[in-house]
């Protein structure tokens, strides 16, 4: 894709408090449920049946807590304590470290996994090559990496401008997203008002991600030491027009 300006995240720090990541379990984890058994297929068929999982971007743990039950040592990955703090609860057999994905140290691992476009958010090209040198050097001769990224069909697939509200037991989210085509960049403004008289106040935050065209992705994948495979979404029920997921599994050499 035409290379769009670089900049750092910036305010992404501050996304996925307290009061969105609750929300964001209640309304969004179905993603990570629907994928989960696929994700554990293609670990599978690759040659990965036991050993550990690193789960990049883990959110509120519920793949951390598929893989657990599948039989995985887990360690999930996030810089949002609220999303860490709710992974605990229902993955308390895995391991979960607070750490930004741009300098995180990564744990020696048999496959790392990221889902949900988790590596959208890092919107410096240079910052996702890197992790693919970070990934590359955490997994063993065969070890496999398994992640999602939406493409630049995501941006011609859906309008520039989208207004959204969801409904939980507690709170109303409403989210205003912005895509932006020449930039490759999306952004949404999520607002979560509570319902109920709890006392919390409403939270706005800004989520800042930047689409990756496919074929620059495997060329670094391969560079980094990878063989890749890309596929139009994961087995079973989940695909979506715009999200590729590479399937890199680390050469020997
Ligand atoms: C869309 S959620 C996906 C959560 C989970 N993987 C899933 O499938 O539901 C993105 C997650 O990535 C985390 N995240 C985003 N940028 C990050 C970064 N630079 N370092 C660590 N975590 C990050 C967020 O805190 C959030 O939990």
């Amino acid at each position: 894709m035409a290379s769009p300006r670089e900049r750092p995240a910036g305010a992404a720090s501050q996304i996925f408090g307290p009061a969105f990541a609750a929300e964001y379990a209640s309304l969004w984890s179905q993603f990570a449920r629907r994928i989960a058994s696929g994700v554990v297929r293609i670990l599978q068929r690759k040659g990965v049946r036991t050993g550990t999982v690193v789960d990049l971007g883990c959110g509120p743990g519920t793949l951390a807590a598929h893989l657990s039950a599948r039989g995985y040592q887990v360690i999930g990955i996030d810089r949002s304590q609220p999303m860490l703090s709710l992974a605990q609860v229902v993955a308390p057999t895995a391991r979960f470290m607070v750490a930004d994905l741009r300098q995180a140290r990564l744990p020696a691992a048999d496959a790392i996994v990221s889902t949900f476009d988790t590596l959208n958010y890092l919107t410096r090209a240079q910052d996702l090559r890197r992790l693919f040198g970070r990934v590359a050097r955490a997994l063993r001769p065969g070890g496999v990496f398994l992640f999602d990224l939406l493409t630049p069909d995501e941006l011609r697939r859906n309008p520039p401008e989208e207004h959204l509200a969801y409904r939980s037991a507690v709170a109303i989210v409403v989210v205003e997203i912005k895509r932006r085509r020449r930039s490759g960049r999306i952004r949404h403004t999520i607002t979560t008002l509570p319902r109920l008289a709890t006392g919390t106040s409403r939270a706005v935050e800004i989520h800042e991600q930047r689409v990756f065209a496919p074929r620059p992705v495997e060329q670094w994948l391969r560079a980094a030491g990878f063989e890749v495979r890309r596929r139009p979404g994961y087995p079973g029920r989940f695909r979506q027009a715009g999200r590729t997921v590479f399937v890199a599994v680390r050469r020997a050499s």
